[in-house]
């Protein structure tokens, strides 16, 4: 399927045109196009280049309205203020660019491809095995996802890693504890779900450091298992396979409530680079890279130093030969680029790991793993607070499961959804079914509505209200169409170019035709709150373009036909716009 070229793009080369005409230096020059409530379109590139050419703006921009070829797709553009192009579109224009988007069957709405994809290999969802996942593991799950699928839309390749914690000291510790506690982990029954499983291997984790912190010979005898798991020692394998297998059912489980899809050989843990350890430490030894200091293989750098002055070093190496977590992610980044030949890693952690980040891009950067052709983003995400301000805890001041979290709103949906139910509607199942999609797309939305960088508040009364900037408030608007559609009883309303629009019309028509440049800008800034902005502001203007002009009760047949059409584009759009956020459009609420 052709992809559409967007009016406002349209509008960009009609406008490049007629600058090159007046000012043949302006060649290439930027018109500085947007958006405008005075008319549809307004540009400021004038301006610049009337200084540049040192000519008077005003006098510039008449010159160039001249050249400005009106008809088809601009109907009128002026001049006004200091030199300002203002533009209005034909009404025409909208409804067939609409159209062109509309007879795309892949559902891509004629958002083309990138000329040239990349491979970008995303490191989200990584949770660490033998431990509880928190908020900070929704985060990047649910903030990976979107700016997975928004990658993949744009024809991006990507690789998914999902590098869970299943391997350095704290399972020597585990492990250690296991062998010295052999029935610790015995199941009263024979099957356990992998919820059960989890509530045992918590136990497990505390006990075992309990025992790390105030027992100095056991932590001299858990030091040596992590040795013993680096050297690959058959035992000591065997005993961390059962916690690995153990977590992935939990895992996978709440990945399933998050009604995410996470497939086994994208889960590549700290582990799948334990036979790299030695080779990176080696690398980078030899390249002058890192060096020994007191044993232990470090790297320098000059603007990172502790209170007291002193530089602090990344150790690749601890001084008893163990490898920690830098080791680890500097062999993944060899992987990822030599093997997997990526030219952009994204790292979708918590912002508490920027330092760590810092120091392991600089390092690789330093061995020539990382340059101007593959580079590495942090892409950091700020703290989940509560109510009250401070990091989420429970009131006995201990992490939030986030089990109990999705469960919750996964309730509270479910009592919006009943309540909203009036006629009944809705079977008993359905119901269970719409909760579930209504709560954790709240859920999801909330994460992603707000720039990852900042810190936000879990307020699940906000996140499920039926008003304001939700995903609710988006399914409804979905799940309204659909039901105007179904009362209209058209399988697919046909397009009236020669009708006049509305004011409210024309505002809905503009704005869906920019669903392309809200998926670029996402996609380019891996920003998924971008993509919310833009869909909120898809369903408000349906709001009131459905306010405004009725629907089925429009004045001609025509007409009629005419808003069912952009009905069923605006769902289409806001349908496409949720999936790359990874939240359902059920088709009735
Ligand atoms: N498992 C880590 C945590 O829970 C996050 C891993 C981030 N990815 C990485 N390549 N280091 O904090």
């Amino acid at each position: 399927m052709a992809s559409v070229t967007s009016l406002s793009d349209s509008v960009q080369q009609h406008l490049a045109t007629a600058l090159s005409a007046t000012l043949p230096e302006a060649a290439g020059a930027d018109p500085l196009l947007r958006r405008s409530d005075r008319a549809d379109f307004q540009a400021n590139g004038v301006m610049a280049l009337a200084k540049k050419a040192k000519a008077n703006p005003r006098e510039l921009a008449t010159r160039v309205v001249a050249e400005v070829a009106t008809g088809d797709v601009i109907k009128d553009v002026e001049v006004s203020g200091p030199g300002f192009l203002n533009i209005t579109i034909t009404d025409a224009a909208i409804i067939r660019n609409l159209a062109a988007r509309h007879a795309d069957d892949t559902g891509r709405l004629g958002v083309p491809h990138a000329g040239q994809p990349g491979t970008t290999v995303v490191d989200y969802a990584q949770p660490n095995v033998a431990k509880e996942m928190h908020v900070g593991h929704l985060r990047s799950a649910v903030i990976g996802d979107s700016v997975v699928k928004l990658l993949e839309f744009t024809g991006e390749n990507v690789v998914r890693r999902h590098h869970i914690g299943d391997w350095g000291t704290q399972f020597g510790m585990l492990i250690q504890y296991l062998d010295e506690h052999p029935h610790e982990l015995d199941h009263k029954s024979g099957e356990v779900s992998g919820e059960e499983a989890m509530s045992n291997l918590d136990r497990l984790y505390k006990s075992a450091r309990k025992l790390f912190d105030s027992d100095e010979e056991f932590k001299t005898r858990a030091r040596r298992r992590v040795v013993d798991l680096q050297a690959g020692d058959p035992h000591t394998l065997a005993t961390w396979q059962k916690f690995v297998d153990e977590s992935k059912i939990y895992f996978y489980s709440v990945f399933e409530k998050l009604d995410m899809e996470i497939s086994d050989p994208d889960i590549v843990g700290e582990s799948g680079y334990n036979d790299m350890l030695a080779e990176t430490c080696r690398l980078l030894e030899e390249s002058g890279v890192a060096v020994r200091s007191e044993g232990a293989l470090c790297v320098f750098f000059d603007d990172i130093k502790g209170p007291d002055g002193n530089p602090v070093p990344l150790i690749v190496q601890k001084s008893d030969g163990g490898y920690g977590y830098a080791a680890t992610d500097l062999s993944a980044i060899r992987d990822r680029v030599f093997r997997l030949k990526a030219t952009s890693l994204i790292y979708v952690v918590d912002a508490r790991q920027s330092l760590h980040f810092k120091m392991v891009f600089e390092t690789a950067r330093r061995a020539g793993w990382l340059n101007e052709d593959v580079h590495a983003h942090q892409l950091a995400f700020g703290t989940v607070l509560g109510k009250d301000g401070k990091p989420f805890k429970t009131r006995e001041g201990e992490t939030v499961r986030l089990v109990d979290l999705l469960d919750e709103a996964i309730d509270r949906a479910t009592a919006v959804v009943r309540e909203k139910d009036v006629r009944h509607q809705l079977s008993e199942g359905e119901i269970t079914e719409r909760g579930a999609q209504v709560g954790i797309g709240a859920v999801k939305y909330a994460d992603l509505s707000t720039s990852a960088n900042r810190d936000y508040k879990f307020d699940l009364d906000q996140m499920v209200s039926l008003n304001g900037d939700t995903s609710v408030y988006l399914q409804y608007a979905y799940a309204r169409i659909q039901s105007i559609l179904r009362k209209a009883g058209e399988a697919r309303p046909a397009a009236h170019p020669e009708l006049d629009l509305h004011e409210a019309e024309r505002a809905l028509g503009l704005h869906a035709d920019a669903f392309a440049a809200a998926v670029a800008e996402a996609a380019g800034e891996y920003a998924p709150h971008r993509m919310t902005a833009y869909l909120y502001q898809l369903a408000s203007l349906f709001t009131s373009f459905y306010d405004k002009c009725p629907v089925l009760g429009a004045d001609t047949p025509e007409q009629v036909a005419n808003r069912l059409f952009l009905c069923d584009v605006t769902a289409r759009t806001l349908h496409q716009g949720m999936a790359l956020l990874g939240i359902r459009t059920p088709e009735r609420l």
